[in-house]
């Protein structure tokens, strides 16, 4: 059997934000990875996986080249990456619902720049020269864009460029540096991006490891709720919980009158539910962490 089709090999970030998310979600799938700093392949037993621990700039071209199956990036590299190569066989598998950033452009708050036309005739540093240049053509704005591969945020700061074109998270290393944003080019997530050209075997593993994904994306904003109710209130509960007309009911021992309810619920909206389900008159709630929700 030739080793190649045998394993699949996915590309991770080695250190950073997306490097984090990535481990943890695959961490909640089970893979168990402890990924040490000098580490740069990781082996699983599950799904018979290789892990190759790179530069997240270098995913998108170790896929295309099938040195790897599939990787985990941020949107912004896979946009970049597709506006420069015309021609490749990159595919976004799936949205991952974490790292959320955007690529934004930033001046020094004292540049005296406050509006996107004003970069007209100035300098832009970034490393994502192609979609900021789609940007600028966009914007009608004629502006010189100064290609770096690391350490963008110092541009404006040491001269070289007027404004920098960076990926924001919380905003802290455009604070640290003194700049402020002046607008948004991109927004980005963590995409599960592989190579469209795959044997069959190989599309179906990765097709087993999306489901187990987004069981896990699912679960993450979702609280299961067990509570007791009177039973004449039970057909209360959907206009509460939108997408529950029929809830699970247990009857209570004796008390035919009670029915214990377990429900889903959004975590980000936990707080407001627990508030109207008190006053249909719910009582012992218990919320309980989903790990999976499979359908
Ligand atoms: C990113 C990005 C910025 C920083 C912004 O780096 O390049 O430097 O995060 O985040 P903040 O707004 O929360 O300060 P990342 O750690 O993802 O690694 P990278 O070097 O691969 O870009
Ligand atoms: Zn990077």
């Amino acid at each position: 059997m030739n080793c190649k089709e045998a394993r699949l090999r996915i590309a991770l970030q080695k250190s950073g934000k997306l490097s984090e998310g990535s481990i943890s979600l695959l961490n909640k799938c089970n893979f168990n990875l402890r990924v040490a700093k000098n580490h740069l392949l990781v082996q699983s037993k599950e799904l018979n996986t290789d892990f190759l621990m790179v530069r997240d700039d270098d995913i998108p071209g170790f896929i295309n080249s099938e040195v790897c199956d599939i990787g985990i990036v941020g949107e912004n590299l896979f946009v970049e990456y597709d506006l420069t190569n015309k021609k490749h066989n990159l595919e976004i598998v799936a949205r991952l619902k974490f790292a959320y950033c955007r690529l934004s452009v930033a001046v020094k708050s004292d540049s005296g720049i406050k509006s996107l036309k004003a970069l007209n005739g100035k300098k832009i540093a970034t490393s994502y020269p192609a979609t900021l240049e789609r940007f600028l053509k966009k914007e009608k704005i004629k502006a010189e864009v100064i290609v770096m591969h690391g350490s963008v945020e110092l541009a404006a700061r040491i001269g070289v460029a007027d404004a920098v074109c960076d990926l924001v998270s919380s905003g802290t290393t455009l604070k640290e540096n003194g700049l402020v944003e002046l607008h948004t080019v991109l927004e980005s997530e963590a995409l599960l991006i592989g190579n469209k050209n795959l044997d069959k075997n190989v599309k179906n593993k990765i097709a087993d490891l999306n489901f187990r994904f987004q069981s896990v994306i699912r679960a993450i904003d979702s609280k299961y709720i067990m509570l007791h109710i009177d039973k004449k209130n039970v057909s209360k509960l959907k206009n509460i919980l939108p997408g529950c007309e029929s809830p699970t009911t247990l009857e209570l021992h004796e008390n035919p009158d009670k029915v214990a309810v377990h429900v889903v619920s959004k975590e980000s909206l936990l707080w407001d539910i627990i508030a109207q389900l008190k006053k249909i008159g719910a009582t012992s709630i218990l919320v309980v962490s989903i790990d999976k929700i499979m359908d």
